[in-house]
């Protein structure tokens, strides 16, 4: 099967995504090239949970492009607050927009909304899940920064848990040849067994560490992330973890001169501001790679034929979902698609087992 939604970057290719960061390089050497390129056409961003920089950033893609947008980012502003199903407010919204951007705090969102939209559809991060346009931000950051994909040695540290942005960037980079990763995270905030898994089948080496001072020494990258306040059961829980691995001046004079820092941003309190002027520090400017990213991905959807994503054969299954988290449990007429994976049945919304 094959579509033009971008759910998770598992089904590309390494071509596919070499393709989407050639083509945002592109951009980046002669914008004005491409001020036309969506004349005439709508971008509709809907966002059921906060956000600054994908929002605005696939605005302003979709601007430069020379086309237009509508959407809401407080979904209580629109019918959803009257008890509109996910299902209705797609199958409306496609019949206005030419391609749809959507965030949702609930797991399996975007998958859920893909089967109802006449047009293609980007995930833009459900829930703890998947995040995957932010990998694509951080992917043309290092290729532009580090003129490569691979053989690199990568630390990843924060809420290993809970971070969709971490998931998606350990599943692309596992791809490439060579690297390898250092998973730095308390016990309780380690990378779900899925992700190991996955590392495990691409053959890449990979340690666990608790120590980010130690681990730094010899990185090419070091991703921080923020601990995800909003996807923990209590505040004591919040608290108990929040803190526990911030980047100051003292570890970063521990690390390589080549090193580089990305973070997907927010961040709250994991990297002292001081060390925002350090040349390692390239947040800011991986957030503006981000949006030449997107422009590149709303071009070859809208207008690459042979740029198609596939889809994994999927079957009906006899049993629901039981991950709470799962948009299965609150939108009630989504199908039981499932798939098999390793010989179990999987969630084709949340990609959790189901038994
Ligand atoms: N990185 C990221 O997703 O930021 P926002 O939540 O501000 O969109």
């Amino acid at each position: 099967m094959t579509n033009k939604n971008l759910i998770d970057l598992e089904a590309m290719g390494v071509e596919q995504i070499d393709k989407i960061v050639r083509k945002a390089r592109k951009i980046m050497q002669s914008p004005a090239d491409y001020r036309h390129a969506c004349d005439g056409k709508i971008l509709a961003t809907l966002f059921y949970e906060p956000s600054t920089r994908t929002q605005m950033s696939f605005q302003t893609a979709m601007l430069k492009l020379g086309g237009r947008t509508i959407g809401f980012d407080n979904p209580m502003n629109s019918s959803v607050s009257k008890g509109e199903s996910l299902k209705d407010t797609i199958s409306v919204i496609s019949g206005y927009a030419d391609i749809i951007a959507i965030r949702h705090p609930v797991e399996g969102t975007a998958m859920a909304a893909s089967l109802y939209s006449s047009v293609p559809l980007i995930n833009c991060g459900d829930g703890g899940h998947l995040h995957p346009t932010q990998t694509l931000t951080d992917i043309v950051t290092l290729s532009c920064e580090k003129g490569r994909l691979d053989h690199m040695k990568i630390g990843v540290c924060g809420d290993l848990l809970n971070g969709r942005t971490v998931h998606s960037l350990i599943k692309t980079l596992a791809k490439y040849e060579g690297n390898s990763f250092v998973l730095i995270s308390t016990k309780e905030l380690s990378v779900p067994l899925y992700i190991i898994d996955i590392l495990e089948k691409n053959g890449c080496t990979y340690e666990i560490s608790h120590s980010l001072s130690d681990a730094i020494v010899d990185l090419d990258m070091l991703y921080m992330t923020r601990i995800q306040r909003e996807r923990f059961k209590s505040p004591e829980e919040y608290e108990a973890q929040k803190n526990v691995f911030v980047l100051d001046r003292e570890k970063l004079d521990r690390a390589r001169d080549d090193m580089i820092i990305l973070h997907p941003l927010p961040r709250v309190n994991e990297i002292t501001v001081d060390i925002d002027d350090d040349p390692r520090a390239l947040y800011f400017k991986q957030a503006q790679y981000g949006m030449f990213g997107r422009m590149a991905l709303i071009l070859l959807l809208l207008q690459d034929e042979d740029f198609i994503i596939s889809s994994r054969e999927t079957e009906l299954s006899v049993h629901r979902c039981n991950n709470p988290k799962c948009v299965t449990q609150s939108e009630a007429y989504l199908p039981n698609l499932s798939y098999k994976k390793l010989g179990m049945q999987m969630c084709d919304f949340c990609d959790k087992r189901i038994d």
